[in-house]
């Protein structure tokens, strides 16, 4: 430990690490002290020389003599002596809580902010870009934030929080902590708690109405979203995009304290993002890509999935290739920027469309299908006409094997996926009597057997992974619209449709989404490819759904947006909104109209 004077302040200052390697500079929040970080500093030292210091009347650095300098003006400054006593140009700076609001407020100041060559923060944005929220945000938005920050009003009563921090408080952050799975260990919560938690009271006090330009220059944020943060609502979060040029946004499914208990999570992301942040990185950065998760992004992403250009039919592709256009590290501002995008049946209809609107908003799709030549054409097609990264891998999904190995090698190769999109499927259509016990086993197969084991196999290594994620399970209109011609694949989308609702439920705490899609007619050649037992009625269902003149590309609109707004159940077109509508209103009305379905020219196939 060494100290450091900042005005009237002594900082009690801690190193690790070799001093020759990049700093990253380690600052915690309200009312933390250093301390909180040890488990991150011990991932992080072999590779990084690790500063941390105790703000002002925290921990072992001492107080101010007047104890209302706790503004900005202060904590910025304590910041800059401790980052010039380190000798190195520059940090990568990581705030926690009130750690990261000071270093949004340093990424304010010119002099300070040409410092930081990049910020992680785990937190919210700053106060300036919060106040700018809370003015111009949706009402709804705003109310729920100024809900989360009930206490933040609080702390500006006199004498009361003081007597709190003497009494109750300190109980109450441990029984916090407990309920985040965290237990105290020495240095967390700190013995001087009450004292830092009294002393702490004035950076609220003096900080509270800060307001100004939200601008942060082009200095590289990392927002690291823990996904149960009980102060910070994602609303908040995603507003900060506008303000920053060159941000990434990775979740985490944990708590308020994070770094305490998923320390080897936040320790990974934090040198991911300064190692790419680097000036000349030594080792390869394919995964530190950078992403602007906002709601403006997401609304374009919307809409210009539902524009996205035709797939070619050209060009065969290998069982498993990649073909890639796009640089490692890339900084624009495209709502799924830095994303790995699963989608099976990726070769034709609906997955096609997916695939191309997900690669169009930046992210790196695998598509899978189980024929070749088609999951080729969709991947080479990412890359020639969106010039995305696009690879393709041939897989049966209805076959564990295949999917066992198929997941292995995507997680292998590109890592652990960020969204998973279920979508192959078949149709058989006939009456129940007319379906043999091996039409039922081939639907259930692929649209049933297709979807567990995507679940199964990458839901598992997104909880491991520990940054949350997404599954689309694409259902239908059929999941609960009964029918007399549909009757196994009707009950294959109802089962995964609850499978979906069961998962979301499991998987909320995991920061994993799950979203079960539901179109009704849409124009795709599953009609042409779907088996007809009894009559048949190809060419009339062919007809029929090109008639209907609904193009798969706004499915895919619509899964993007299930994705950005973590949607449980998305019922796509007229029919498909009124058939949900009705079979929550009217289930008897589904039935009569069931009775009615295929009994004359209207097959219905696929919805
Ligand atoms: P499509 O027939 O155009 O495309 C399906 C794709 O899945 C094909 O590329 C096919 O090769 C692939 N596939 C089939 N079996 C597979 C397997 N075992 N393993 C891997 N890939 C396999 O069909 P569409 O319309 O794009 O359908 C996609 C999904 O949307 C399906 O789950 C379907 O049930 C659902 N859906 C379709 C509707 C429609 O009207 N087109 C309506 C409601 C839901």
């Amino acid at each position: 430990m060494r100290w450091v004077e900042s005005g009237d302040v002594r900082l009690a200052v801690f190193e690790e690490g070799d001093p020759a390697n990049p700093t990253v500079l380690l600052l915690h929040g309200y009312p933390d002290t250093h301390r909180v970080w040890n488990e991150v500093a011990t991932l992080l030292r072999d590779r990084y020389h690790v500063v941390r210091y105790d703000v002002r009347g925290a921990g072992e650095s001492t107080a101010p003599r007047d104890r209302r300098d706790y503004g900005f003006d202060h904590l910025v400054a304590d910041l800059g002596a401790v980052i010039d006593a380190q000798g190195a140009s520059r940090v990568h700076l990581v705030g926690h809580d009130w750690g990261s609001l000071q270093g949004w407020e340093a990424l304010g100041r010119a002099g300070l902010r040409e410092r930081i060559a990049s910020f992680t923060s785990l937190g919210g944005p700053g106060l300036r870009q919060t106040a700018h929220f809370l003015r111009h945000g949706r009402r709804r938005d705003v109310a729920v934030q100024r809900i989360k920050s009930w206490y933040i009003g609080a702390f500006q009563v006199p004498v009361v929080p003081e007597l709190a921090w003497g009494s109750v408080m300190p109980g109450v952050i441990s029984r916090t902590l407990r309920r985040e799975g965290i237990s105290p260990r020495p240095g967390h919560p700190a013995p001087t708690l009450a004292r830092d938690g009294r002393n702490g009271l004035w950076m609220y006090r003096r900080n509270m109405g800060t307001d100004g330009d939200p601008g942060v220059g082009d200095v590289p944020v990392q927002i690291i979203e823990a996904t149960r943060d009980a102060f910070v609502t994602p609303a908040l979060l995603a507003s900060i995009g506008q303000w920053v040029p060159r941000l990434r946004h990775r979740k985490v499914a944990a708590g308020h304290w994070a770094h305490r208990s998923r320390p080897e999570v936040v320790a990974r992301l934090i040198a991911e993002f300064a190692q790419s942040a680097e000036p000349a990185p030594a080792a390869p950065t394919t995964s530190a890509t950078f992403a602007a998760s906002n709601a403006p992004a997401a609304a374009s992403a919307a809409s210009a999935a539902s524009n996205a250009p035709a797939a070619p039919e050209s060009a065969a592709g290998s069982a498993v290739s990649a073909t890639s256009a796009a640089p490692a590290v890339r900084w624009e501002r495209r709502a799924f920027e830095g994303q790995l995008v699963v989608v099976t049946g990726a070769g034709s209809g609906i997955g096609l469309a997916t695939a191309r609107a997900f690669a169009a908003h930046g992210a790196e799709v695998v598509c899978a299908d189980i024929d070749a030549d088609a999951a080729g054409r969709a991947a080479d097609a990412i890359a020639k006409d969106l010039g995305g990264t696009g690879h393709a891998a041939q897989v049966d999904v209805s076959n564990i094997d295949q999917m066992e190995d198929f997941s292995r090698n995507i997680i292998a190769q590109y890592g652990v996926p960020d969204i998973v999109v279920n979508n192959a499927g078949i149709v058989i259509a006939g009456s129940f009597l007319d379906h043999t016990v091996d039409d039922w086993r081939r639907t259930i197969d692929v649209n049933l057997w297709g979807v567990i084991h995507g679940c199964r196999l990458f839901c598992a290594a997104m909880v491991e992974r520990g940054e949350g994620g997404h599954i689309v399970n694409v259902a239908s209109l059929a999941a609960f619209a009964p029918s007399r011609l549909l009757p196994a694949y009707s009950a294959s989308k109802a089962a995964v449709k609850m499978l979906s609702d069961c998962l979301r439920a499991e998987l909320a705490g995991h920061g994993i989404g799950v979203s079960a899609v539901c179109p009704g007619f849409v124009s795709t050649p599953i009609a042409r490819n779907a088996t007809y037992v009894g009559a048949d009625l190809r060419e009339e269902a062919v007809r029929g759904l090109a008639r209907r003149g609904y193009p798969a590309e706004r499915v895919a609109a619509h899964i993007l947006r299930a994705v950005h707004r973590n949607q449980a159940v998305v019922p796509v077109n007229l029919e498909g909104k009124i058939g949900y509508a009705l079979s929550r209103i009217s289930p008897g009305t589904m039935r009569a109209l069931a009775r009615w379905s295929g009994t004359i020219r209207n097959p219905g196939i696929g919805r």
